[in-house]
């Protein structure tokens, strides 16, 4: 494992967030239906998930369905809505056995009901494990998110549970999805484009973005490990000088 050789195992970002992005347009080069690129997808998808818990780090969320993802065709909707079923069915065992645990952000209530309750019970059954954070975003967007959370803050204030200058930055991320988890560090775009797509929007505010050509389907653990050590060679300076981080 060549690259692995590159990875400095003390400067692991301890939370990846990815937007899985170029299934579709791989399949249709390969003259083969959109839902054949998804498919091919889940498989980077667990080689990426068992790649980060190797490495350690401690939350992977995944983009897997966008609020906007609704207004696809019906039969890709039902497609990935099957795939996700099917995958967390097919992978319980190997997450109880590497200790993952599976979380989700967004609007769950609207996915069909057999997947909320295979999503349920994966959830609950790994609730206990110390291992990887899966994070699965289904059925999320960040501004929706964002507007959540100012009606629950709006509506704390109305109730006189919370006055204007409680309103701070901790206080707006302890309401979106997100709240028990960390910010991301390195975020990632697959598939070419170079875009943010209403994702993680307030908590990708500092985070390193890494954007690649490869297709999702192709993006597998040797990618990965190429965007940790890209991650590793970049400079964090959350707006200070290298001067005042003493790199410089
Ligand atoms: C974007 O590619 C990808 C998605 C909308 C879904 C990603 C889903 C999976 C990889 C499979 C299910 C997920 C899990 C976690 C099991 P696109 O179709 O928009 O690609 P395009 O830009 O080429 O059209």
């Amino acid at each position: 494992m060549v690259e692995q050789k590159l990875i400095d195992p003390a400067l692991i970002p301890a939370h990846v967030a990815i937007i899985m992005d170029g299934n579709g347009r791989w399949a249709q080069q390969k003259k083969r239906p959109r839902l054949y690129g998804h498919k091919v997808g889940v498989e980077s998808v667990q080689e990426v998930v068992e790649c980060a818990g190797e490495l350690g780090v401690k939350v992977l969320t995944l983009y897997a369905f966008s609020s906007e993802n609704w207004k696809r065709p019906g039969v890709e909707v039902n497609g990935l809505m099957g795939l996700l079923k099917s995958y967390l069915l097919s992978e319980i065992s190997k997450m109880l056995k590497n200790r993952i645990r599976l979380v989700t952000i967004g609007d769950t209530e609207k996915l069909p009901q057999d997947v909320r309750e295979v999503l349920e019970k994966t959830i609950a059954e790994t609730a206990d494990n110390d291992g990887l954070t899966l994070n699965l975003a289904l059925s999320y967007g960040g501004r929706l998110e964002i507007v959540r959370a100012v009606r629950e803050i709006a509506a704390e204030v109305l109730a006189d549970d919370l006055s204007l200058d409680e309103i701070n930055e901790s206080l707006i991320s302890n309401h979106l999805f997100t709240a028990a988890l960390p910010e991301p560090d390195l975020l990632i775009r697959t598939g070419g484009e170079a875009r943010l797509s209403n994702f993680l929007l307030w908590q990708a505010s500092y985070a390193e973005i890494y954007f690649t050509d490869t297709m999702w389907p192709e993006f597998r653990r040797q990618s990965f490990l190429q965007a940790i050590a890209e991650y590793q060679r970049r400079e964090r300076r959350f707006g200070r000088t290298s001067a005042q981080l003493g790199s410089g």
